[in-house]
């Protein structure tokens, strides 16, 4: 009797601990609504009708390395692409797998043997579909493509449509911005990921057009995230160290087809020199803040994959435009 109290006690501090989740803890395991942790890894966020979509990797089961590579390629299962909402970014309800991964058909894009990072999602307003776009993979990574999804609704189901080497290029880590004017735009880091690319979307979305620009050439920049603050772009990104942490790098231009150029690390402080062991994934402008941005981070747990956790914290601006990532042990979005 007292067990089952006591068991009972558990679930309701626990579950009041949920409801009553005031702070976004970096690094802390974040709980959904429905008292699971958060599996969306290597994600972007869409806001869309008054609500923030969360898309990211499913990292799930057991980690291994692939045989005989030289270098750290962990990896779990290829799990698809879930997806959370929330109004407030801090309380998040499962929505489900929004891309699937696929189980019988070794060869597809999808299979659970190959990789699927870094998925990011924009709404298309004149045809009304919203566009997945992610980095896919081999489990040796030689494939390098970014493949391409599309949804009548942002929770899904996704269709899968195929897979492109963006004008001939090798593509991995990768984001999409989308700019005021409704023009979107991939970065992918390609040409053995020593190089970025920057390549203009048709308006559907759902291809590229040749203009594709090089960028931070021979820099070696990975986990692209991108912004616009004041007129300016900004792109942060990691350098290439597999799973484990290095400092980030920003770079401006005031023309996101123009000309690039690298400032160093936007972090201070202690643990700046490895992003607070975490790397870059996204930037998320708050909606309804002016200047107001969270800066998202994967802390990988290369050992441990589905235990990677995630690091928000707020992303500031100075009056010279100059950003700035801090270290919060806890903090508030003020919506
Ligand atoms: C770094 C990338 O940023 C991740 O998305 C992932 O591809 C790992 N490398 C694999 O080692």
């Amino acid at each position: 009797m007292m067990k089952r109290l006591s068991a009972l006690w558990l679930l309701m501090i626990c579950m009041t601990g949920y409801a009553q989740q005031k702070h976004i803890v970096p690094g802390s395991v974040w709980h959904d609504t429905a008292g699971n942790p958060v599996n969306a890894h290597g994600g972007g966020i869409l806001y869309y009708n008054g609500v923030y979509y969360w898309y990211g990797e499913i990292k799930k089961g057991v980690t291994w390395k692939v045989p005989n590579s030289n270098w750290e390629n962990y990896r779990v299962n290829a799990g698809g692409v879930s997806c959370y909402t929330s109004r407030d970014l801090l309380h998040w309800t499962y929505k489900g797998v929004a891309l699937p991964s696929v189980t019988t058909d070794s060869t597809a894009d999808l299979h659970i043997s190959k990789v699927i990072e870094r998925p990011k999602v924009i709404y298309n307003k004149k045809t009304g579909k919203f566009v997945m776009w992610m980095h896919i993979d081999s489990q040796d990574y030689s494939y390098a493509r970014s493949g391409v999804a599309v949804s009548d609704k942002p929770e899904g189901p996704f269709r899968y449509i195929g897979s492109v080497r963006p004008n001939g290029n090798m593509a991995r880590d990768m984001t999409i911005f989308q700019d005021d004017n409704g023009k979107a735009y991939h970065f992918y880091s390609s040409e053995e990921n020593q190089t970025m690319h920057i390549c203009e979307l048709t308006d559907d979305y759902l291809s590229h057009t040749t203009n594709d620009h090089r960028i931070l050439i021979q820099q070696a920049r990975e986990a692209p995230a991108v912004c616009k603050y004041n007129n300016r772009f900004y792109l942060f990104s990691s350098g290439c160290t597999g799973w484990s942490p290095n400092a980030a790098s920003y770079a401006t231009a005031d023309n996101i087809m123009g000309q690039w150029t690298e400032h160093g690390n936007p972090c201070k402080g202690t643990d700046a020199d490895s992003t607070y062991h975490a790397q870059s994934t996204y930037v998320l402008p708050v909606q309804g803040k002016k200047d107001t941005y969270i800066f998202m981070a994967d802390r990988w747990n290369k050992l441990n994959l589905e235990a990677s956790r995630y690091i928000w914290l707020p992303l500031a601006f100075d009056q010279e435009g100059k950003p700035a990532i801090l270290w919060k042990d806890k903090w508030e979005v003020k919506n």
